[in-house]
């Protein structure tokens, strides 16, 4: 099995059907359920560009796509806030949290305007196991598409942990380059030699399953981490700590720049733990962080035109094959 081509990474075409194809039909992870605590709380965010927002009803948490219908500003801004209804910045419609339209102020005699043919774009909505999910047009049931999953997880108490903070990194490297490294465990005594220290790495063991990709490896004493990573397909990871979790959303912000919007979540949030977990987010994201570099090279040598593409290791890079041959799959749609 070879590496893709690497236009996959650098054509903008082939990014604006990522966009089209992969990030419009499939499920993304927002936000934990938690940070929608009452009504009016809201929660505004990018999928690929695609603005959308999730807000807490009277009659449950809705999604819509965070577009004026009048001529397209974005209604809320980015991030987490608190709001009976939607008042467009730009020249004040109002909607109510269903999305229904209340006021258009200073319209004019309009015999034809109905108000209720201008509604907000509803979108779906998925809570599972504490998090929540949003779909423009979903393709799959998401029980379908991470079936799987739901087993891998059923012994890990994921919903009994506290959310406590998100983070943002961006970086200089298509989305795909970022996965590509997320997926493999390969690169672990080359990028991060601390982990590589802290985890028996003979025994690293890469997973392709349905919708998702499982790579264990067993801790040493002192690691953060309790040595099982998850990847699900497009874009949204899970990894255990001792006592919590981390989950990200790899998300493209054009060909060549991504933000990755990790959350962290614990058993305990009592002061008296504050240190510790500070400890292991500031460990993770430098774990993290130590990626950056070689995506950063490697998209730029794609960009080159100087790739071919090389082969890919049946030991340890069966999460890349399976991640590259779900993009060929959607590309052929
Ligand atoms: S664009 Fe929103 S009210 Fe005009
Ligand atoms: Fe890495």
């Amino acid at each position: 099995m070879l590496n893709i081509p690497s236009e996959n990474y650098t054509s903008t075409t082939i990014y604006n059907d990522d966009v089209q194809k992969i990030f419009a039909n499939s499920w993304q992870l927002v936000c934990p359920v938690s940070r929608l605590a009452k009504r009016g709380d809201y929660y505004a965010t990018e999928i690929s560009g695609l603005k959308v927002f999730v807000i807490k009803t009277k009659k449950g948490i809705r999604a819509f796509r965070n577009v004026c219908r009048h001529r397209g500003a974005r209604l809320l801004p980015e991030g987490c806030g608190t709001s009976s209804t939607i008042r467009c910045p730009y020249h004040q419609w109002v909607w109510g949290e269903g999305g229904e339209l209340l006021n258009v102020p200073w319209w004019g005699q309009d015999p034809d305007f109905e108000p209720k043919d201008w509604k907000l774009d509803e979108i779906f909505l998925k809570t599972w196991r504490g998090l929540l999910f949003l779909s423009i047009q979903p393709e799959a049931n998401f029980d379908l598409e991470y079936g799987d999953l739901i087993e891998e997880l059923q012994n890990d108490p994921i919903e009994d942990y506290n959310w406590t903070q998100e983070e943002k990194l961006v970086f200089d490297a298509n989305w795909k380059v970022y996965t590509d490294n997320f997926v493999e465990g390969y690169h672990i005594p080359g990028v991060h030699p601390a982990f590589h220290k802290a985890i028996d790495f003979d025994k690293f063991e890469t997973t392709a399953l349905n919708g998702h990709v499982r790579m264990t490896a067993p801790p040493r004493d002192g690691l953060f981490y309790k040595g099982k990573w998850l990847w699900m397909w497009p874009n949204w990871t899970l990894s255990l700590f001792e006592g919590g979790m981390n989950t990200s959303r790899i998300n493209p912000i054009n060909t060549g720049k991504t933000e990755l919007i990790y959350n962290f979540y614990f058993r305990s949030t009592s002061d008296n733990t504050k240190k510790q977990r500070d400890k292991i987010i500031s460990d993770n994201l430098n774990v993290i962080r130590e990626d950056f570099e070689v995506c950063i090279e490697t998209q730029k040598n794609y960009e080159s035109g100087a790739y071919r593409p090389g082969p890919l290791s049946p030991r340890h890079e069966q999460g890349v094959a399976y991640f590259q041959s779900r993009l060929l799959e959607s590309n052929a749609k």
